[in-house]
């Protein structure tokens, strides 16, 4: 063994199904740990879930079931998706676990007990009935974001963690390691935006829901979200349990993987926690980029979640991990559009890879039925591509320790083509039309069998069927499919092939695209938010309703999200604060006749008073919001019923 090699993905929130961008995180950490076992290393490979919170509460009620019996289905269903997705993790953790649950409480009273969490308030907006905290910044026109209800400014007990004690600390830590955060650019921002200007502590504690982690010294509260979740790296391997033996082999992390919106929890909180428990550090908290949907994030609301389990039923396992893989690099996002995603089957799987291997596979077949060995090895063509054979390995050796798994694909590829092109320099069927080539023939053949072989192994960490399917073909096992064998060229004495399946049968590219839109139409069905409790006519009448006209518009410096509108009522001018400047340049506003709940009680945002509200649909990730307006001209001060 070269030693050993701990990676973790990020444990995954419990979600109705995951998506492509989610199931990358953890393709990626699958390539990583299958290479790193090839390459002789003994590897840890750890996933789960983060299993508590509000929210799952909240969910489980609705559907009336125990928070516990909830994420046990979900559970299920994601190791399901990783059974599919060929993910060769050694565990996977829930928080719900009883080791986890043990040892969080435990490291929850040494940070306690060492005056690093301290009891105190937490302060907030509070909506009550959906019993959660706002910042000033999440309020929709001074409501709740989620019900659109009243909100009170209240003070909740609860503990905190002191972030703030350890800032220079860490920052001197990140600056004299230049691996803990990668790629550069995130170290950057983590420093200049959130370590330079100040931490703040955290609250680490709630009150006010029950589906968590208790504290044990206070049952009171229970553990909130990120004590809980990172702690995972660490119980995972026993870590304050009796038995502790992955731990001390284990620990620290060779790499943390996580997308890019999590960064900040990695790489500034939990080495707070583990220098505040007297623990190494994780060598590496790398922060990918993000799959986008052409060009957009991927929201339910849109209707434009790409499922995986689709995707692999239509093209395969190991076409959705290339495309993954390939697509998203180093240190930036990638891209999901299903035109694109089939155009690159067919020409990086179907033409390239694919094709190589079934010519090669043709032609050993009826050139020499079947069987093929050592001949002729000649002039430029063929020092051409055993030199690429050599390098390829020890460059994708290099470019994986540095994280680069699309840039070691690239580099694969260059093998791949290599090895083609070398067909169409050697033209094996024209040497084939006279015996005296025999040999030579005998040679190219032998040649490109090895270039494949290489091949074959390189690219079984990233599609590991496709690497199995071709060894059953050519019949390599054994000492030839190690990666000893792969650093040199010329290691296979004699094989039989037997051609098999084409590995990516060409996709008709119009076809598909058709069947798709007409899947995903189907299945993009989009779940209606749910209708809020009954309401008598009554009390709906208690709302007061009319059109007004805006007279002015004008953003309110330092709140970016708010505009300051002037509207006419037919008689009275009021000022109103809306959260629309996202949306609408204030200029374009001016004329509108829109919507006013004007007998609403008068609130304060940002400093700004605020006579009522007014009305508009959003779609409920908030990406697209329109204001209600009325259909003809109407006189300002009309009511709206
Ligand atoms: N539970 C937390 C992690 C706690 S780790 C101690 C969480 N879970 S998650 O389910 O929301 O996200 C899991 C992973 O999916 C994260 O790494 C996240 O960045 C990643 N992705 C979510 N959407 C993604 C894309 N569209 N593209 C790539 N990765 C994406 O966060």
């Amino acid at each position: 063994m070269k030693g050993k090699y701990y990676i973790t993905t990020p444990i995954y929130y419990p979600s109705d199904r995951l998506h492509i961008g989610n199931t990358y995180t953890t393709v990626l950490a699958d390539a990583l740990a299958r290479f790193k076992r090839l390459t002789g290393y003994d590897v840890f490979f750890l996933t789960g879930t983060d299993e508590h919170g509000q929210k799952i509460q909240r969910i489980a009620e609705k559907k009336g079931v125990t928070p516990k019996e909830y994420v046990d289905n979900i559970v299920a269903s994601i190791k399901e998706l990783w059974k599919t997705m060929n993910i060769s993790y050694d565990k996977f953790i829930r928080t719900t676990d009883d080791y986890h649950i043990k040892a969080v409480q435990d490291i929850f009273k040494k940070l306690y007990e060492k005056g690093d969490i301290y009891k105190g308030y937490y302060e907030g907006w509070y909506c009550t009935p959906c019993e959660s905290f706002f910042t000033e910044t999440q309020l929709v026109d001074g409501k709740c974001p989620d019900c659109g209800r009243e909100v009170e400014w209240t003070k909740e007990e609860a503990y905190f963690f002191k972030l703030s004690k350890y800032q220079d600390k860490l920052l001197k830590y990140i600056e004299e390691h230049p691996d803990f955060i990668l790629p550069e650019k995130r170290k950057n921002e983590m420093i200049n935006n959130f370590i330079k200007p100040g931490l703040e502590d955290l609250c680490v504690s709630r009150t006010s829901f029950t589906w968590g982690i208790p504290v044990s010294f206070d049952e009171k509260h229970v553990v909130y979200v990120w004590i809980d979740a990172l702690s995972n790296y660490i119980t995972a391997l026993g870590y304050g349990s009796d038995d502790d033996s992955l731990y001390k082999k284990f620990w620290p992390a060779d790499v943390h993987l996580v997308g890019k919106d999590i960064v900040r929890f990695h790489t500034i909180i939990w080495p707070i926690m583990l220098m505040a428990l007297d623990i190494p550090l994780p060598k590496t908290v790398y922060g990918h980029g993000w799959l986008l949907v052409d060009g957009g994030k991927m929201s339910k609301s849109k209707g434009n979640v790409i499922d995986p389990v689709v995707l692999t039923e239509h093209f395969g396992v190991d076409a959705v991990r290339y495309y993954l893989l390939k697509e998203i690099s180093f240190e930036h996002d990638g891209n999901y559009n299903s035109e694109m995603f089939i155009k690159r089957i067919n020409s990086d799987l179907a033409n390239d890879l694919g094709n190589l291997v079934s010519r090669t596979l043709t032609m050993i077949e009826k050139y020499f039925n079947g069987t093929i060995e050592k001949g002729i090895f000649e002039g430029e063509f063929d020092e051409d591509l055993k030199r690429t054979a050599l390098e390829v390995p020890k460059n994708v050796e290099n470019l994986m320790d540095s994280l680069r798994v699309s840039e070691s694909l690239d580099e694969i590829w260059r093998l791949v083509r290599r090895a083609n092109k070398y067909i169409d320099e050697t033209m094996p069927w024209v040497l084939a039309k006279d015996d005296a080539n025999k040999e030579r023939l005998k040679g190219v053949l032998y040649n490109l069998t090895e270039a494949i072989r290489i091949i074959s192994v390189l690219i079984s960490s990233f599609m590991p069927d496709t690497s199995r399917k071709i060894n059953e073909q050519f019949n390599f096992e054994g000492k030839v499919v190690t990666w000893d064998s792969v650093l040199d060229f010329g290691n296979l004495e004699r094989v039989s092939v037997k051609r098999g399946e084409l590995l990516f049968p060409r996709i008709d590219v119009e076809k598909k695209l058709e069947e798709l839109e007409k899947l995903y139409g189907q299945k993009e069905e989009k779940k209606m938010l749910p209708i809020k409790s009954e309401i008598t006519i009554e009390d709906f009448d208690k709302i007061d309703l009319r059109v007004v006209k805006v007279l002015e518009a004008e953003r309110i410096k330092g709140a970016d999200k708010l505009l300051k509108l002037k509207v006419d009522l037919g008689g009275e001018e009021r000022q109103i604060v809306s959260g629309i400047a996202k949306y609408y340049e204030p200029e374009k506003l001016v004329g509108k006749k829109v919507i006013l709940v004007a007998n609403l009680k008068p609130v304060k945002l940002r400093g700004v008073e605020s006579f009522g509200m007014i009305l508009a649909a959003s779609t409920e990730d908030k990406e697209k919001l329109v204001l209600a307006t009325v259909d003809d001209d109407i006189e300002t001060g009309s009511q709206v019923k």
